[in-house]
């Protein structure tokens, strides 16, 4: 996991970059009941496009942004009661079952579904496996907001990432 712990503001980027440029995210650029993948940014990361691939390499997690709908019926999970930034939830984007990336949203039941295993996670309730094998929640990003109103990363995961076998073939 990476954390934000030398003072430097962790900005989420968005994953497409159109010719090196660097994106970071506003709120506005999600619309209710939408969702976009991006991944955790320093501007000290610079511009270079080869850099950002590194990066996005390193990072180690594509992270799925959301933008509920106003007055959705969320349940946060205790202890995350204070990861989200108004309508917007962060969870990785990597299935805790087998690790493959799960960028699908289906913004009318919140559910975000695996494609490898058709696991589904339900978002308004701290992402946790409503079908299929996963059978742990996919790790919140704690966010909020700068003070040019990007949308940050407030800290790490608080839980591992991925699969339970890649802790052990870690440590
Ligand atoms: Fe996601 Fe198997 S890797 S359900």
């Amino acid at each position: 996991l990476w954390a934000p712990s030398d003072g430097e503001t962790v900005y989420l980027r968005h994953r497409t970059t159109v010719s090196g440029e660097v994106r970071r995210v506003r709120p506005e650029d999600l619309q209710p009941g939408s969702m976009i993948t991006v991944y955790p940014y320093r501007l000290s990361d610079g511009t270079d496009p080869e850099r950002l691939h590194e990066v996005d390499i390193t990072a180690d997690v594509p992270v799925m942004l959301f933008r509920l709908q106003p007055g959705a019926d969320v349940r946060k999970k205790r202890g995350q009661e204070n990861f989200n930034h108004g309508d917007y939830y962060a969870f990785s984007a990597i299935c805790t079952h087998l690790g493959c990336a799960t960028p699908q949203y289906d913004p009318l039941d919140n559910i975000s579904m695996c494609p490898c295993h058709q696991s589904e996670f339900l978002i308004t309730e701290w992402a946790r496996p409503v079908f299929g094998p996963a059978d742990r929640a996919l790790p919140q990003l704690p966010i909020g907001i700068d003070g040019e109103g990007f949308l940050i990363a407030t800290g790490d995961f608080i839980e591992p990432v991925g699969p339970s076998f890649w802790e052990l073939r870690s440590s």
